[in-house]
C-alpha cells in the first residue's frame, strides 16, 4: 500500500485471464447494483481495464472464478472489487459555494443546537477525508470568531472504500493536495515534514470515520443537521438516488441541509426544498 492508501499491484503478474464474457458481466453488475447502487450499464470494457492486472496479480484464471469468490461470501474481495470500480477523486475546498453556504448561512441557523452542543454533521461518501477535514477548519475558524460549544467529535464521514478510509484517518497529505488550501490553514491546522501535512490533532478530534455503505438503512444513533453527498450519486441510477433522497431525509433534522454535487441532478419527487443550486432544506 502506498501513502494515501491505495494498493499496488505487486509487479509479478501471472496470465491473462479469458475475457469477460457478456454473461459474467451482467451478473457482476447486478450484484455491485444490489450490494452498492453503482450503475455499470454500457461499462463494460472500462470494468475490464480496471480489474485486469488485479486479477492476473491474483493469479485467477477467469473472470468467472474471480467473481465465484465474491459471490461466495468474499467480504474482502467484494471490498476491493468497490475500490477498483469506483473512483476516490476528491480535493480540499471542492465546492467551495457550499463552504461559503456553510459559514454564511447554515452555522448562524444553528446557533441553538451549537448552544446546545448537539450539532450533527455527516460527510456521506467522504474518501480520502478532505471533505470532513475542510469543513471542520471552516468550523473551528468560525467558532474562534463568534465563540461556539467545546463539544467535539462534530462530524461523521462514511465511505465504502476500506483504502479510503485509512488514508482519511492516517490524514497525512502530499504537497499537490495542498495547494488550494489558504496559506493560514496549512499553518492552523497541519503539520508539515518532508513535502508531506498531517491533519492535526485539533482538526482530527472534530471528524469520526466510519465504514458505512449507502445501499444500507441508516442507523445511526442521532439524525443530521447537516448530509453532505457529493459526487457519490453520479454513480447510481434515478431509482436508487430517489431511495437513497428518502433515506437522507428521513435522518435529517426539521429545518437540517443537504448538500449534494453541482453536477448532481436531485430526483423530481424529493421532499426537500431547493435553497440555492446543490443546496436543499428540509422544513421544519
Ligand atoms: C468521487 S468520491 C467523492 C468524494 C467527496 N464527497 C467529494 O465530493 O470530493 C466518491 C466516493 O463515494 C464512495 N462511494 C461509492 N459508492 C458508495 C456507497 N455505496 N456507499 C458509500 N460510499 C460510496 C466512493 O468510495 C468514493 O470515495
Amino acid at each position: 500500500m502506498d501513502w494515501i492508501g491505495i494498493e499496488r499491484d505487486s509487479g509479478f503478474l501471472g496470465q491473462r485471464p479469458e475475457p469477460l464474457s457478456d454473461e459474467d458481466f451482467a451478473r457482476m453488475a447486478k450484484f455491485v447494483k444490489n450490494k452498492f447502487g453503482l450503475d455499470l450499464t454500457g461499462r463494460k470494457a472500462m470494468v475490464e481495464s480496471r480489474l485486469v492486472n488485479y486479477l492476473m496479480d491474483r493469479g485467477f484464471d477467469s473472470f468467472s472464478e474471480y467473481l465465484r469468490t465474491i459471490y461466495d461470501g468474499g467480504e474482502e474481495e467484494a471490498a476491493n472489487l468497490i475500490n477498483r470500480l469506483t473512483t476516490n477523486y476528491t480535493y480540499f475546498l471542492r465546492e467551495q459555494e457550499h463552504y461559503d453556504h456553510f459559514m454564511n448561512t447554515f452555522l448562524p441557523a444553528m446557533r441553538n443546537r451549537i448552544a446546545a452542543g448537539e450539532l450533527c454533521i455527516w460527510s456521506a461518501g467522504c474518501s480520502f477525508g478532505n471533505e470532513a477535514y475542510t469543513f471542520a477548519a471552516c468550523m473551528e475558524d468560525y467558532f474562534e470568531a463568534h465563540g461556539g460549544s467545546a463539544c467535539d467529535r462534530r462530524i461523521l464521514a462514511t465511505d465504502v472504500s476500506r483504502n479510503a478510509l485509512i488514508a482519511a484517518k492516517t490524514g497525512i497529505y502530499a504537497e499537490a493536495a495542498m495547494q488550494v488550501m489558504p496559506a493560514i490553514w496549512k499553518v492552523k491546522y497541519f503539520t508539515e515534514r518532508n513535502g508531506f501535512y498531517t491533519v492535526n490533532d485539533r482538526l482530527r478530534s472534530q471528524v469520526v470515520f466510519k465504514y458505512h455503505n449507502l445501499m444500507q438503512p441508516i442507523a445511526f444513533k442521532k439524525k443530521f443537521d447537516l448530509i453532505v453527498c457529493r459526487n457519490v450519486m453520479i454513480y447510481f441510477d434515478k431509482p436508487t438516488c430517489a431511495q437513497l433522497i428518502r433515506r437522507f431525509y428521513a435522518a435529517t433534522n426539521p429545518g437540517g441541509y443537504l448538500y449534494i454535487g453541482h453536477a448532481e441532478a436531485m430526483p423530481a419527487d424529493t421532499p426537500y426544498i431547493r435553497e440555492q443550486t446543490a443546496v436543499y432544506r428540509r422544513d421544519r
